[in-house]
């Protein structure tokens, strides 16, 4: 057989698969296996966000859509992004894909030259590295501070003329910590000082407890050179439903469209009526699972405290990210075979020593989680 594409070997497989392809094993072996390893809202999408969905497919909204969304899903960003973001943002910077993941890989491609750097902040999530290096680009990791989650000014020292673009993600998948104004100041400098283009990942913007969510494309003239990725998945529990969108300068939008065009079209025409409904529609949804979500943080970071755990500040997301003494893979793995509850080492996410557990699960798992791991002693 002729040699297959390079550049996709090059790609690593997903890290946080093999874990979750094994506790999915162990569960179709008939074990009690309680996992705090996915991403992923445990509620249903709002009523009235499916009803408009439905609604659409009643009456025939079955068919192609221009490319870049529905007009009333644009508009309904735009509006949402002016008057919540603090930045000001017309339907035509606008581009609805499918899924936040599908608007970070068409950014990507839209942005990057083969050879371009990207500045990646560690601990970070699994997907930015292989869409940078489809799209041809390289990789250069910076590490947060281990102790407060934020930058300072040792990220300079990543930049050289090749540095094309940064990635910022508040709040983090993985650690669930939030840039203060502080480090957004100090990435907005650095692109500012060295003409470079940012990518803004704020898909866990709902998601903030005790502090507030700043968005990078807000601070001084930075709209100008910010790609602003969001979607519906985890602030409205629409993880199926395949919708995110980007914010950006009409350029870099006329540049995205055309990765779209050429590869999904669009994302579903019916599915972006529901979109709308999100947007529009009343948001104590929001509030509440918020809600529901923070009782479980405070729950699960004090267990984890009380055993010992040092966990990184879980100001957003849904995640705690906690500090192992070891390998956090074979304690990841001992946690899976021996306590039957499956986490992430955080090796998947450049944070080797680290291991996240999702709290997107109801308060009862959680509570036989902490009881199985605290039986395991600490690690
Ligand atoms: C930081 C981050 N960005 C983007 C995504 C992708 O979300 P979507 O479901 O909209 O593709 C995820 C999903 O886990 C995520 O954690």
């Amino acid at each position: 057989m002729r040699q297959l594409s390079e550049k996709i070997a090059a790609v690593a497989p997903s890290a946080t698969l093999a874990i979750s392809d094994k506790a999915k094993k162990m569960q179709r072996e008939g074990i009690d296996i309680i996992s705090l390893s996915i991403g992923e809202p445990d509620f249903d999408t709002p009523r009235h966000i499916k009803d408009a969905c439905i609604d659409a497919l009643n009456r025939g909204e079955t068919h192609y859509a221009p490319s870049n969304g529905i007009p009333e899903l644009l508009s309904a960003i735009g509006e949402k992004i002016t008057k919540e973001n603090h930045f000001s943002c017309r339907p035509e910077q606008v581009i609805v894909a499918c899924g936040a993941k599908d608007a970070i890989y068409d950014a990507m491609e839209a942005v990057l030259n083969p050879g371009d750097e990207t500045i990646l902040l560690t601990p970070a999530w699994v997907s930015y590295e292989p869409c940078v290096q489809i799209a041809g680009g390289k990789i250069v990791q910076h590490a947060v501070n281990s102790k407060t989650f934020q930058l300072d000014d040792s990220l300079l020292e990543r930049v050289n003329a090749k540095t094309k673009m940064i990635v910022v993600n508040s709040p983090s998948n993985p650690s669930g910590a939030v840039f203060d104004k502080s480090s957004m100041q100090l990435v907005a400098d650095l692109c500012e000082d060295y003409d470079i283009y940012a990518m803004s990942d704020e898909i866990y913007e709902k998601l903030v407890y005790a502090k507030e969510h700043l968005s990078l494309a807000a601070l001084g003239d930075m709209a100008h050179r910010t790609i602003t990725i969001n979607g519906f998945s985890k602030a409205y529990a629409m993880t199926g439903w395949r919708l995110g969108y980007a914010v950006a300068p009409i350029q870099i939008i006329r540049q995205m469209s055309k990765v779209q065009q050429h590869s999904v079209s669009q994302a579903a025409t019916f599915a972006m009526w529901g979109a709308v409904a999100a947007l529009k529609g009343d948001q104590s949804c929001v509030g509440e699972m918020r809600t529901e979500f923070d009782r479980r943080r405070k729950y699960i970071i004090s267990e984890l405290n009380r055993m010992g755990y040092e966990t990184a500040p879980a100001d957003g997301a849904f995640y705690a990210f906690v500090k192992v003494c070891g390998d956090d893979r074979e304690i990841a793995n001992r946690w899976l075979e021996q306590g039957h509850v499956a986490t992430m080492p955080g090796s998947a996410f450049y944070a080797p020593g680290w291991i996240r557990l999702s709290y997107a699960t109801s308060m009862e798992k959680l509570k036989e989680a902490m009881r199985r791991i605290r039986q395991l002693g600490v690690q």
